[in-house]
């Protein structure tokens, strides 16, 4: 028995030919997991000119399909097999489609897609015939086909066995929330363009928390919109022995304008990010170890580091000039070390510009060692 069935009703069933007979939907066919039936509006015109729509009541542009003939067709659709199938017209004023309908809908039998073309089609084709109207985004296209083999595409995915590898949909992008984290193949070295030294070595712990982390980064940076359903609540703020702060996570995007400032304060104009987008991005080397040190619930430290599995690197570390001389960076480092201790991390490493006194004073009252001119490394 075929998994889903698709109906679809056009007035261009041949545009659907060629993405059909390819690749996964292809196989998807053959395999009999999926089958899709195409079907010409204009069949069920009644004039001898095949007249499938008609100019608006009221006036204005264009023309609408009537609402008789799509009637009529979608009645001698449904009639073809059973169960009948759940109805959707193709429309930019519809629900904008996402992963979440998109499983939602390979969960049914039986789908019968409307693609509209002109203006559109009579409301009342809509309201009494029609169970979901889905948008592919907020764009107007010509005619519903594209939207509809992009529904056709999306949803076949999901059709156990139709990937040839049941955990794939599961894997990319959206499937928790997040989006996937990036990808390399060979050669592993390309005109100097390298691939992460985590991914080479074999560590399977190291490459999926990589993973893990690279998700998340690029989730924050790209579609912080969906970061509230990413797990971001921070941890509860940490006490560091110095009266009245405390170390946390940064919460974001709430902690990011205070971030900034501090950042600000401490580094040279243009080597601090300008913006909310990209201050995301500070997320992106980052997540679990960018912390902030609060006075009074005001950010007053900030420490950002990044880690790819293998090392670690300071990225930045920065304490506002009133609250300075408390030790304040110190217990900054402190708590992400271990953080990265928790991580297997072996080693830190931080640039000091060969001239910042300040940094240098300080990396080495810490016991980092000059490991070259700029920069300094700590086992952890
Ligand atoms: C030119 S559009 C009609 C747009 C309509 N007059 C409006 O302003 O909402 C013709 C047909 O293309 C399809 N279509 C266009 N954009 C679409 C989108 N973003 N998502 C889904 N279908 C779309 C619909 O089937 C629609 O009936």
């Amino acid at each position: 028995m075929t998994a889903l069935r698709v109906d679809i009703l056009s007035l261009f069933p041949d545009a659907f030919r060629g993405p059909l007979d390819v690749s996964i939907l292809k196989r998807a066919r053959e395999a009999g997991l999926l089958s899709v039936q195409l079907h010409d509006i204009r069949d069920h015109a009644t004039d001898r000119h095949r007249t499938v729509d008609d100019y608006p009541f009221g006036g204005g542009q264009g023309m609408v399909l009537r609402v008789d003939v799509l009637d009529r067709a979608l009645q001698h659709v449904q009639a073809q097999a059973e169960p009948p199938g759940y109805v959707i017209y193709l429309t930019p004023q519809g629900e904008v489609l996402n992963d979440s309908i998109v499983r939602e809908l390979a969960g049914h039998q039986r789908l019968v897609l409307v693609a509209g073309r002109y203006e559109g089609v009579d409301e009342r084709f809509v309201e009494h015939c029609v169970d979901r109207e889905i948008s592919i985004g907020d764009y107007v296209l010509t005619g519903g086909e594209l939207p509809a083999m992009v529904l056709v595409d999306a949803v076949a995915r999901h059709i156990p066995g139709a990937l040839g590898d049941e955990a794939s949909p599961h894997d990319e992008s959206f499937a928790d929330g997040l989006l996937e984290h990036p990808q390399y193949t060979r050669p592993a070295e390309y005109r100097g363009w390298e691939v992460p030294e985590v991914l080479l070595g074999g560590h399977h712990a190291d490459i999926e928390r990589w993973r893990r982390e690279q998700r998340v980064a690029r989730t924050g940076a790209r579609r912080p919109d969906r970061l509230p359903a990413l797990e971001t609540t921070p941890s509860a703020p940490e006490k560091v022995g110095i009266p009245g702060i405390r170390v946390r996570d940064v919460a974001y995007p709430e902690d990011v304008p205070a971030v900034l400032n501090v950042l600000r304060e401490a580094y040279p104009e243009g080597s601090v990010p300008s913006g909310a987008s990209e201050a995301a991005r500070l997320l992106e080397h980052s997540p679990g170890l960018l912390l902030v040190a609060t006075a009074g619930g005001e950010v007053v430290g900030v420490i950002v580091a990044g880690f790819d599995g293998a090392s670690a690197h300071l990225l930045s570390l920065a304490v506002v000039k009133e609250h300075r001389r408390r030790g304040i960076a110190r217990a900054l480092v402190r708590v992400l070390q271990g953080r990265l201790r928790e991580r297997d991390c072996e080693q830190i490493t931080a640039f000091a510009a060969p001239e910042d006194y300040v940094a240098e004073s300080f990396l080495t009252s810490q016991g980092w060692q000059r490991a070259s001119g700029s920069a300094w490394t700590q086992r952890l």
